[in-house]
């Protein structure tokens, strides 16, 4: 059985582990999208052109260990703009939704762009507050320093250029439920996650 659950939002508003604890729940398989942005900005600060880094791209190339630094995000939401970039990393994406046993895939375009037939939607976000607070925790409970106001400028800038952009803007699919997860702990907003999923089922 096929069914595809798409999880679209800004960046830090928990996705990433609502994403993961709802795969683990119904027991489907996750892709984390926005590694493949960040795989190729990640080759382009490197010097790659951002079009040749998008069709070398490998599954394989998701577990490098360096993707989740900040200057790595910065330069995936940039290569994110590129509507060829975008459309070579399409087929991966839809293949991976339609896998036998159900997938969970998270990013900006799932429930819009890459999976409008998905079975489940849901559009997760919190206050750029609120997520600049969270990615600040993270960033410096791995040992890398910054500063708070750094990471919200950081954080409003992404959320510009996601939602501006031409091709596949970051917005909620009309069908997507809505989660704001400002004032929710994880175990709440992962509940509302599996019960909005349930609905559908
Ligand atoms: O989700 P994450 O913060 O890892 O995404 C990094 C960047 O990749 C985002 O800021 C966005 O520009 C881009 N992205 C995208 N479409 C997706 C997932 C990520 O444009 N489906």
């Amino acid at each position: 059985m096929a069914f595809t659950i798409a999880i679209d939002g800004p960046a830090a508003a928990g996705k990433g582990t609502i994403s993961k604890a709802v795969a683990q729940h119904f027991g489907f398989a996750h892709l984390d999208t926005g590694l493949l942005y960040r795989a190729v900005g990640r080759r382009v600060l490197d010097g790659v052109p951002a079009l040749d880094a998008a069709r070398a791209l490998v599954a394989a190339d998701l577990d490098a260990g360096d993707l989740r630094t900040p200057a790595v995000a910065q330069a995936a939401s940039k290569v994110a703009v590129i509507p060829e970039v975008r459309a070579e990393l399409v087929d991966f994406q839809r293949a991976f939704a339609r896998r036998q046993g159900g997938a969970v895939l998270d990013g900006r375009d799932i429930g819009t762009v890459i999976c409008p037939e998905a079975e489940a939607k849901l559009f997760v976000t919190a206050s750029a507050e609120v997520r600049a607070q969270r990615r600040f925790a993270e960033l410096a409970e791995a040992g890398l320093a910054t500063d708070y106001d750094r990471v919200l400028v950081e954080v409003k800038e992404r959320d510009a250029r996601d939602t501006g952009r031409a091709d596949a803007p970051l917005r909620p699919a009309p069908d997507a439920v809505q989660i704001d997860t400002s004032e929710l702990d994880i175990g709440a907003a992962v509940a509302l996650a599996i019960q909005a999923v349930n609905n559908v089922r």
